[in-house]
């Protein structure tokens, strides 16, 4: 295939030879950040050939104009703000509007957004007694995605969003009853009792009291823990075409409503491969710092193929996740602040020191994602191990909003329904039953 760009034609195209065919011109579009893509909506009605391209490396499913990032400059851009402004100018609620509604709130709208998410904080009577039929050793994610779906039985009225007003009410709902779900969830699998929303608290001031408030010892999260925990969402709030956020834009894609569809980015997030690494992290480095392994031999098993290196490598990101620069500086000082060490951190420092300067690695382009460090992060706030991957679900929220809205909003929108190239038997005649051997 050959670009050619005519300078009297205001668009790009690619000419493409095939065996067999006669040459076809395809469409290039070019993205804000001068992206190229060939255009191939319509490769197969004239030449009946599809493209194959496994885990979609180099396909892109949608246009966008949410997030942009660049893996080999390590360039993260939420509706054109750099994310390393974000993190440190900017709450996670202000982040999640601008996300979701594409431009940062005025105080208004930001004093408006705060109060829906009050209004919204607490569960239907009817929604807390699910928790009881869930054992104590459930996994937070499948309570996570099952509340979502279930929270949406008490509002039917926002399964078919009819306006703008309808929308604002589905996502401060979403937004704010994450974290309670989360809480409760947390709270029932240790057998204490629920501690419902406070609506004097901040949205993340809020989360930390409802997880770990108890009756009788007074609790109060401290400043720094309340800002990392704000960093920490910021950080993990939208990514582009990620897994889980591809999956909310395929299920949205059908007209699913906004429950179900983020109720599903929930499930491929759970993934280890995905947003369950920041579990297999923190169970690394415990293995390392408990003596089971040293990092030298972790080290070998993964360049011998039996091991991930969990919170290492990136589909997009060939040279640093900017996200785990900051969150390896954030937990540097929520740790001073709170005048503990974590001989975890000292591991991870470690293990990135002896694979950022081994050629496995450097050839490989494996560096730290956003997962190497946030496991720590969280650990210094309290978080449990086991809640991780919500904490990266609550995070992610506002990403997979915006993505379905973007999806629902889409006058071209089309139901996502890819190829296959087809690999299984020729036809063959049917064998009935008593034939067969
Ligand atoms: C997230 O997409 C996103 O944006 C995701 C995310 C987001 O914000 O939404 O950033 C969040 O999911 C971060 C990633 C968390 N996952 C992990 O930390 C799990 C460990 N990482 C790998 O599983 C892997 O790096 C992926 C899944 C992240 C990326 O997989 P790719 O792009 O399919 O990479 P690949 O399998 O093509 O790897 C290329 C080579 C292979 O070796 P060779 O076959 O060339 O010899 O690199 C190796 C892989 O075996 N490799 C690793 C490795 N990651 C890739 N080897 C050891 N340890 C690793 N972690």
């Amino acid at each position: 295939m050959s670009t050619n760009s005519d300078v009297s034609s205001p668009t790009q195209t690619a000419r493409l030879e095939l065996p067999g065919k006669d040459p076809v011109q395809l469409p290039v579009e070019v993205g804000t950040e001068n992206e190229h893509a060939v255009d191939i909506s319509k490769l197969r009605s004239q030449t009946g050939y599809i493209t194959l391209d496994n885990g979609y490396g180099n396909t892109g499913s949608c246009r966008s104009d949410i997030t942009y990032i660049d893996g080999e400059k390590g360039i993260l851009r939420h509706r054109g703000y750099a994310i390393e402004d974000l993190a440190a100018s900017t709450t996670f609620i202000e982040t999640a509007y601008m996300l979701i509604w594409g431009e940062l709130p005025t105080a208004d709208q930001l004093e408006t957004m705060r109060r829906l998410l009050t209004e919204h904080e607490l569960l239907h009577e009817g929604l807390r007694h699910h928790f009881e039929g869930f054992p104590p050793y459930g996994h937070p994610m499948a309570m996570l995605s099952a509340m979502i779906n279930a929270c949406s039985c008490y509002h039917p009225e926002l399964l078919e969003l009819e306006d703008e007003h309808h929308f604002e009410e589905a996502t401060a709902k979403l937004l704010s009853k994450v974290r309670t779900i989360a809480a409760f969830s947390y709270r029932k699998s240790l057998g204490l009792p629920i501690v419902y929303p406070d609506p004097k608290r901040s949205y993340c001031n809020n989360f930390l009291h409802m997880m770990f408030s108890l009756p009788h010892v007074p609790y109060e999260p401290t400043r720094e823990e309340v800002r990392a925990l704000s960093l920490f969402l910021i950080l993990h709030a939208d990514h582009e075409q990620n897994c889980s956020t591809a999956t909310v834009r395929m299920v949205g894609s059908s007209k699913a409503n906004l429950f179900a569809s983020v109720a599903a980015g929930v499930c491929a997030l759970w993934g280890p491969l995905h947003g369950g690494a920041n579990m297999r992290v923190i169970e690394m480095l415990e293995n390392i710092n408990a003596g089971d392994q040293s990092v030298d031999q972790v080290v070998e098993q993964v360049k011998k193929k039996e091991y991930l290196l969990w919170g290492f490598g990136h589909r997009v990101y060939k040279n640093f996740d900017p996200r785990a620069l900051i969150l390896k500086d954030a937990v540097d000082k929520l740790l001073e602040a709170k005048g503990i060490e974590d001989p975890l951190l000292d591991i991870a420092k470690q293990l990135e020191s002896v694979a950022t300067h081994d050629d496995y690695f450097l050839e490989r382009k494996l560096y730290p994602n956003v997962d190497f460090y946030s496991g720590i992060l969280l650990r210094a706030i309290g978080i449990p191990v086991n809640m991780f991957t919500v904490m990266f679900a609550i995070g992610r929220m506002p990403g997979w909003i915006a993505n379905w809205y973007e999806v629902h909003k889409d006058p071209n929108g089309r139901i996502y329904r890819p190829r296959q190239v087809y690999t299984g038997p020729a036809k063959r005649p049917y064998v009935p039953l008593e034939e067969r051997q």
